[in-house]
């Protein structure tokens, strides 16, 4: 089978992990290194990584969200935020590989496209993180680390125990490192006729 095809048959949510198994920084940097190819609306690279491997911060965390022992036995606990104002941050700087005509052509288009939009601004910085939540997973896969998404926690006492900066929101976690226990069958698939249209619904 096709590795691509199969990172992505073979993936699941991991539910226990090895926590004797540590990750080192080079491989943690690598993993997110490659998460950061995720694309972005208008390259605004609005996702924020956070890399939870203190204990105490953990447990804290793991207190918040339903007990789940991911949180404490994975090697790293990623929690992904999306700035919703990156969009405002000087944003010829995520074109600055391109000509400055280019530069100010995007800054104009960001501008227009969310200013005094904030759904927009929200719904986009998540469309874009949830995408880079998956390219970690996969990421990760690609190491021989198994992962778990997870969104299972109390939003609002994460962002106090993680001091969340005022212009991110919480999207998600993904815990990652070596799974213990293989996950259990799977839940089962809606049949694909359910889940796809064409042309029009
Ligand atoms: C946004 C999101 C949040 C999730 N939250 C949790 C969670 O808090 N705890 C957990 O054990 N699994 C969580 N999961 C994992 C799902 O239960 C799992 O992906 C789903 O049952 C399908 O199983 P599979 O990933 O093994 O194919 C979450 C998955 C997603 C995508």
């Amino acid at each position: 089978m096709n590795a691509i095809i199969e990172a992505i048959r073979t993936r699941r949510a991991q539910k226990s992990f090895d926590p004797s198994y540590t990750i080192s920084d080079e491989e943690l940097t690598s993993i997110l290194d490659t998460t950061r190819y995720a694309p972005t609306a208008f390259n605004l690279q609005n996702y924020r990584f956070l890399v939870v491997r203190d204990a105490e911060q953990r447990r804290k965390i793991k207190e918040v969200a339903w007990n789940q022992p991911q949180i404490e036995e994975c090697a790293a606990l990623i929690i992904i935020c999306a700035d919703t104002q990156a969009w405002q941050k000087d944003p010829a700087r995520y074109w600055k590989d391109t000509p400055e005509q280019v530069q100010e052509l995007y800054t104009g288009m960001i501008r227009q496209y969310y200013e005094g939009k904030p759904q927009v601004q929200r719904d986009e910085a998540f469309r874009s993180s949830g995408i880079a939540a998956y390219a970690l997973m996969m990421a990760a896969a690609a190491h021989g680390l198994q992962t778990c998404p997870m969104d299972g926690f109390d939003f609002g006492s994460v962002a106090e125990i993680i001091r969340l900066p005022k212009d991110y929101e919480l999207v998600m976690f993904v815990a990652l490192g070596k799974g213990l226990e293989a996950p259990k069958g799977r839940g089962g698939f809606l049949p694909l006729e359910e889940i796809v249209a064409h042309d029009t619904f």
